[in-house]
């Protein structure tokens, strides 16, 4: 039997899984241990709860690691280099992220699996791509996954057959249908990577009478079934805030405080951010299923998870 131990840190919502020949057999979050709601440490007691399922504790395990640190850190470099001096603001960031997949994480696997030869760094929207379609019922089918940004993919789209994922397209930092929907987040007073299930909730009371003026000024659906971000409107390349001042001036009114009421201005931004978001993931799936050929669709990444609803 082949045991393999998925790990997810040091980013937000930290996990582990146990698969025993391709079956899911434990799975569990950091927070539900160390009661840290999105607890983004090393999920040193969700692994010992997957590796309590063990047949014996030292059954031999391989270990896939749900991004590739060392192209993370590369496109966080190049956008450091892109933007500097304006991107100074980040730089803390970048160092303790330099810090931690130097010296933390590396020691931090080893603790788990002492041979380095088992433990494979997996790109972020393949883990993505591979825990969507490999639970799913079908045995074909195209796959979409939307996120913040993984290593250098904001977007990416695969033909998954078998046991196969094979890559059709991706769409590249700084394009991001993630950071959009965070910005949105942001602006209604919501923490950004943790808030955005408040914006897709207060988004039913209001009405999306923002739509064409996001459809025409920060988001462009291209031709070839891609689509840009207006940066103009955004900061979060060069600043720990997600948008900029542009982004207020556009909506006429200042970000909500955390604690502010919420009037009817941030609702009907959050029923506009949704209804951009619902035109545009519908216009993505399209492109999907276009190239792929295929009749089924697995969505997977943080921006599928606020999609209220889909029809193609
Ligand atoms: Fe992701």
């Amino acid at each position: 039997m082949t045991y393999i131990l998925g790990i997810s840190s040091h980013f937000h919502d930290s996990a582990a899984a146990l698969v025993r020949d391709g079956e899911i057999i434990a799975a569990a979050q950091e927070e539900r241990f160390s009661r840290i709601k999105a607890d983004w440490h090393f999920p040193d007691q969700a692994i010992a709860y997957c590796l309590s399922h063990l047949p014996a504790p030292n059954t031999p395990i391989s270990i896939a690691y749900f991004e590739n640190p060392a192209l993370k850190l590369d496109r966080v470099l190049h956008n450091a280099a892109r933007t500097a001096p304006r991107g100074a603001p980040l730089w803390p960031r970048t160092l303790n992220m330099m810090r931690d997949y130097g010296h933390g994480l590396p020691r931090q696997l080893l603790s788990v699996c002492d041979d380095p030869n088992r433990i494979f760094f997996v790109p972020h929207h393949r883990s993505h791509a591979a825990a969507a379609f490999y639970p799913s019922p079908f045995d074909e089918a195209a796959v979409l996954v939307v996120d913040g940004v993984g290593e250098w993919s904001t977007t990416s789209l695969w033909n998954g057959c078998g046991d196969q994922l094979t890559p059709l397209g991706e769409i590249l930092f700084p394009n991001s249908l993630g950071m959009f929907y965070s910005a949105f987040a942001q602006y209604c007073g919501f923490k950004v990577n943790s808030g955005e299930y408040k914006l897709m909730g207060l988004a039913p009371f209001g009405k999306p009478r923002f739509k064409k003026l996001i459809l025409d000024r920060v988001i462009d659906l291209k031709p070839d079934g891609s689509f840009q971000l207006d940066m103009s409107f955004f900061r979060f390349d060069t600043d720990v805030s997600v948008i900029s001042p542009l982004f207020e001036a556009l909506f006429g009114q200042p970000t909500r405080r955390p604690e502010a009421p919420l009037d009817q201005h941030y609702m009907d931004i959050a029923a506009s951010a949704q209804a951009v978001l619902q035109d545009v993931l519908v216009f993505l799936a399209t492109t999907t299923l276009d190239k792929s050929g295929q009749k089924n669709l697995c969505l997977a990444g943080g921006v599928a998870l606020n999609l209220s609803l889909i029809h193609i």
